[in-house]
């Protein structure tokens, strides 16, 4: 059983070379370690476009063409679409319940979004709110990791203590000792010695060591025959010292990302026009990249430039092998080479890249209806995990009535 991951991406339609070198490169590569669930966060994109209702479906297919080109395979990862499961409202609101406002004024997106959108209105009780609808589209799918960037860390630190606070109030209902007592007897009797003993060091001391080694009992417990999920659950709180752990703490996962800026150096973004789209026609690719932005200081091309005051040279870092890169370096100093000459081979590098993407794209592009159906079959496999989990806080808050 593999950990699950958990991300989601506002649908902003065809996505560009920033966004796979940001996001989605990693996306593709987690798929081997982990049990991958990835979504498209449009109720995400109405916090702060509510009113462009024009942009959505079309938006939506166009971006789930591009993660399928870039390499997400449908048949391991979970790919759907955030406002199809309603659940994932319904733990909003009831987590909404018990989240003090001060967490969510406090979460520091909230003010920078606010200076930066500036022409539009976010005073709105969705924008306050959208972290926290994070936190549920997370702790819904019980994920072990989520990978973000950095801007995004405070939101998963946020979803641990909003699920921290639930587990607390919610997890420990009258008879815990007895059912972690019933559940621990399912263990071998040196197991349950030691994790006792790893139990009583941890509530002592806080040792992480000892947390570490309970939990590590607890997972080897999956192979035993009458263990469930719940058992584990149950334990891992009873471990913790505090209740059966409903819904689980995500980490962070912060993988070594190389910022690919725009062609003219600034952020990568569709509204600059900046952007090299990952379906970008190889002609138009090639017009783009030799259009770009280099080092101001080479007017001619004899003057001598400075790689690291040009954006080309940033291509370079993430697209040419170390002797091409010592080319560049040289050449640009020594202003032995021109700036079409270093671009090319990004453009080859590019083109190269693109071509398996454009394939496995035509395929999906020409059939519209395959994609629908990719998504309606993540759609249904992510709402059996969603309910599941509804099932437990529903069950935890005392809302399972008739
Ligand atoms: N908020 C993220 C963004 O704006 C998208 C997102 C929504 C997300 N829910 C998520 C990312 C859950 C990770 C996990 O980019
Ligand atoms: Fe940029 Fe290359 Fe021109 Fe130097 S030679 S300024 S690195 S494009």
């Amino acid at each position: 059983m593999k950990d699950r991951v958990l991300s989601g991406m506002r649908p902003t339609g065809a996505l560009h070379l920033g966004h796979y070198h940001g996001a989605l490169k990693n996306w593709v590569a987690l798929q081997d370690r982990y049990d991958c669930f990835y979504f498209v966060a449009d109720w995400h994109a109405l916090t702060t476009h509510y009113e462009e209702r024009e942009v959505m479906e079309r938006y939506v297919y166009d971006m789930v063409v591009d993660w399928i080109a870039a390499g997400l395979d449908p048949e391991r990862s979970t790919i759907f679409i955030q406002s199809r499961i309603a659940e994932h409202a319904e733990l909003f609101t009831l987590l909404a319940m018990g989240t003090p406002l001060g967490w969510l004024e406090r979460v520091p997106t909230y003010k920078d979004q606010i200076e930066k959108l500036k022409d539009r209105d976010l005073a709105t009780y969705g924008f306050l709110g959208y972290p926290l609808l994070q936190a549920a589209d997370i702790l819904i799918y019980k994920a072990a990791a989520v990978p973000v960037g950095e801007d995004q860390a405070s939101h998963v630190e946020l979803t641990r203590e909003v699920a921290r606070r639930f587990n607390h109030l919610y997890g420990r209902h009258k008879d815990f000792e007895a059912i972690a007592a019933a559940a621990l007897a399912k263990l071998p009797k040196d197991d349950q010695r030691y994790y006792e003993r790893q139990r009583k060091a941890f509530g002592e001391t806080g040792s992480a060591e000892a947390l570490a080694k309970g939990e590590a009992v607890l997972k080897k417990a999956a192979a035993l025959d009458g263990w469930t999920a719940d058992d584990h659950e149950l334990l891992l709180g009873h471990l913790k010292g505090s209740g059966k752990t409903i819904l689980t703490e995500p980490q962070a996962l912060h993988t070594e990302v190389l910022r690919l800026p725009g062609l003219d150096g600034a952020k990568m973004s569709k509204s600059y026009g900046n952007a090299l789209l990952m379906r970008d026609e190889p002609a138009e690719v090639t017009k783009k990249i030799r259009a770009m932005t280099t080092d101001p200081a080479r007017v001619r091309r004899s003057d001598p430039g400075d790689p690291a005051k040009c954006p080309v040279w940033a291509f370079h870092r993430i697209y040419s092998d170390e002797a091409t890169r010592d080319w560049v370096v040289k050449g640009c100093t020594t202003a032995g080479i021109g700036c079409l000459d270093c671009k090319q081979p990004v453009v080859d590098a590019v083109l190269a890249q693109q071509q398996p993407w454009r394939e496995r794209a035509e395929k999906y592009l020409a059939n519209p209806k395959q994609v629908h159906w990719i998504v309606e079959m993540g759609t249904e496999r992510a709402r059996t995990v969603a309910r599941q989990t509804m099932k437990d806080v529903r069950a935890a808050m005392g809302l399972n009535y008739g």
